[in-house]
């Protein structure tokens, strides 16, 4: 490997959100950010970036907008237009105004559970009735969208929010899932609000499928939210953007910021475009590696985590784990003290998820080993 994945930072003291939240003794293993220096081409970037000492007000130009859309096209032969894309200090930001912009009080907002927490509260934000649907577990092991209660759901019209890959479960939505899902958004007039910050990070060949791609008429009713945070692993630059292709909606959703989301940073910005046009090479190595701890994670979970069972992540750095055999009344709590290891508690992702735990792969192999060498301890303290 060219990039150097395996080097272990000493994050505390550096303000991460990651490392703060618990103490010194805990190896935190939660928040959607990785253990990993960020691209190097990034970094030299914007170390040049500063040597202008201004850092004002600022907005995308023309070569940021043409980076992103070269992408697009590269990776998922998706035609956008630099003008469809309006940028944005946060994915999150961008689900709540196209919410605010497009749903009316008396309609329902589907959001599958579990889900990825801001997007289970956004439509409380906006006084909207949500509507929380599970996945039915296949005998494989994986998940599908149940569609005669999507279908239901969705009588009023309203909006889906989808989290696609999937946070937490790490599902790369097919192709003939997301056209079934599609289909019956059109047919109630619902809006898909279509979150697809992890689409770079889906293993074993997969290639994502954004959702608008799948026809004209679902690109017309599709709000897609993008970033280069989470696979650049650059989310403290808080940049990201909507694509909209219909240009009515992108002037409603637009409006919708007005008081409240505010301008892109320009470190944000040039951290964007260079991870667009440069950093290809080190994302299919970052990948590489990822999948590497992807599979470490789920055999160890299968041969030295009795009790904890997981299905294997097709994307993202997350990994779900079911601990109802262990019959602990709190997971998160129990390796949280007893294994000194900081997870994301289930019940976060949905009522249902009292008994699992969120635990997140993106580190360096020894940090996860290590984490995984403290839970194993953990469950045989316990037994002994
Ligand atoms: C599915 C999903 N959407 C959005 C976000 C947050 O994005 P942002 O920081 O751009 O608001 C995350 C972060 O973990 C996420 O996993």
């Amino acid at each position: 490997m060219t990039f150097d994945f395996d080097q272990v930072f000493d994050r505390h003291d550096t303000g991460s959100t990651k490392w703060s939240r618990y103490p010194a003794d805990v190896l935190p293993m939660w928040v959607a950010d990785m253990d990993f220096a960020a691209p190097p081409m990034i970094i030299q970037a914007l170390q040049k970036r500063l040597e202008h000492p201004m850092v004002g007000y600022s907005v995308a130009q023309d070569d940021l907008r043409e980076a992103i859309v070269a992408d697009l096209w590269n990776k998922y032969a998706w035609r956008v237009e630099p003008q469809e894309l309006i940028f944005l200090p946060g994915v999150e930001s961008g689900f709540n105004m196209a919410l605010k912009a497009l749903v009316q009080p008396q309609q329902n907002v589907v959001v599958q559970v579990p889900n990825y927490p801001p997007l289970r509260h956004a439509p409380g934000h906006w006084g909207l009735n949500k509507v929380e649907l599970g996945f039915d577990e296949q005998a494989d092991g994986s998940y599908s969208t149940p569609l005669a209660t999507l279908n239901e759901s969705l009588q009023g019209g309203g909006a889906l929010l989808l989290s696609n890959p999937h946070n937490p479960l790490g599902k790369a939505f097919p192709r003939e899932e997301l056209q079934a899902i599609a289909d019956i958004c059109l047919e109630h007039g619902a809006w898909i609000i279509s979150d697809e910050i992890h689409a770079e990070l889906c293993f074993d060949g997969r290639t994502h499928v954004p959702m608008a791609t799948l026809s004209p008429q679902v690109a017309q009713r599709t709000i897609t939210l993008m970033s280069a945070s989470k696979a650049y692993n650059i989310a403290g630059l808080k940049t990201s953007f909507m694509i909209i292709q219909d240009r009515h909606v992108r002037e409603r959703v637009n409006q919708a910021r007005c008081g409240m989301v505010d301008s892109v940073n320009p470190l944000g910005m040039e951290a964007t475009r260079i991870a667009y046009s440069e950093a290809a090479p080190w994302l299919a190595e970052l990948k590489v590696y990822l999948q590497g701890n992807r599979d470490y994670l789920v055999e160890a979970v299968r041969t030295r985590l009795p009790g904890i069972r997981m299905n294997v992540p097709q994307s993202t750095y997350l990994a779900w784990l079911d601990c109802s055999a262990l019959g602990l009344d709190n997971p998160q709590q129990f390796f949280l003290e007893q294994a000194k290891v900081g997870l994301s508690a289930g019940l976060d992702f949905g009522d249902d998820g009292q008994q699992f735990v969120r635990l997140n792969f993106g580190c360096p192999r020894a940090l996860l080993e290590e984490g995984i060498a403290r839970m194993e301890r953990s469950l045989r303290n316990r037994v002994a």
